[in-house]
């Protein structure tokens, strides 16, 4: 059973400014929610039951998003809005879920990873990249399921388009497991077209085992001098630890661009 899930949270959101200068890109709206609100649905329905948030000092905004109970409690008190209540009520019950660790670097997701070290119970655990919003379909939900049957690592995957190699984790494929999920041979942090192993990238999904997190401790700084998660999952495959790609069903949306956010926020207005 995964129980536990992670959400790295530190991220500056550069690509996202202005917007990002004075607010979480993670708390925009996304057709009138919090683009996080999305994700933390997704956990719940998976059976997620404790999430831990990797955030910085910077941005402590989030934390406040779920820490207003003064505020909300004095409104509901001269004002019993049906609305406001069911929001309140919403933001208590991800409060209870939720625990929060800090990186005051952003040293990169491998290092956000190793943050949570301490609280990770089981072998393996949930990892969702915020910037990746998967709707139509519970991405997690369907991974949990795979981790169920073939107890190993999973790794949520999408064809991209061949010159857009640099921008992802690029995974080799293995055996066809069945359909819809590979074996994964090795995993390559942003290659340049020419090194990219084939046009499957690695999308904001991961379980992980606890493995990770040794491999994490003694990894050096890779591209653009941060630690990155693709590197230390390479070097388990390495080991022949099993991890599996899976191609989702459900429509990703790439929140974590300006073009991608607007056409997110588009997108998720139609359904
Ligand atoms: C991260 C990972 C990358 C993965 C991508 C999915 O990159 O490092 O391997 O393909 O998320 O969105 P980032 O978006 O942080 O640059």
């Amino acid at each position: 059973m995964i129980k536990q899930a992670i959400i790295p949270l530190a991220g500056l959101g550069t690509r996202l400014l202005p917007l990002t200068s004075v607010f979480a890109k993670e708390l925009l709206p996304i057709n009138g929610k919090p683009g996080i609100e999305y994700i933390l649905e997704e956990c719940v329905d998976a059976g997620i039951q404790e999430i831990i948030f990797i955030i910085s000092k910077k941005k402590k905004i989030i934390k406040d998003y779920f820490y207003s109970d003064t505020f909300y409690k004095k409104i509901i008190k001269k004002k019993s809005d049906p609305r406001i209540i069911k929001e309140y009520k919403k933001i208590l019950r991800f409060k209870k879920m939720i625990k929060f660790v800090y990186q005051e670097k952003p040293l990169g997701t491998g290092d956000a990873v190793l943050r949570t070290k301490k609280f990770i119970k089981d072998d393996f655990f949930l990892m969702l990249l915020p910037d990746d919003l998967i709707i139509k379909k519970n991405c997690s939900k369907s991974m949990i399921n795979i981790h169920n049957q073939y107890k190993s690592s999973v790794m949520a995957s999408m064809k991209v388009n061949k010159n857009e190699v640099s921008r992802w984790g690029i995974y080799k494929l293995g055996k066809k497991v069945n359909k819809n999920n590979y074996q994964i041979k090795d995993v390559i942090e942003k290659p340049k077209i020419k090194k990219a192993p084939s046009n499957k990238a690695v999308i904001g999904r991961y379980i992980l085992p606890k493995k990770i997190f040794s491999k994490l401790e003694n990894q050096k700084p890779g591209k653009g001098g941060e630690i990155h998660i693709t590197d230390a999952i390479q070097s388990l495959i390495f080991d022949n630890e099993k991890f599996i790609a899976h191609d989702f069903l459900g429509k990703y949306l790439d929140c974590g661009s300006m073009n991608g956010y607007i056409k997110s926020s588009l997108e998720i207005g139609k359904s």
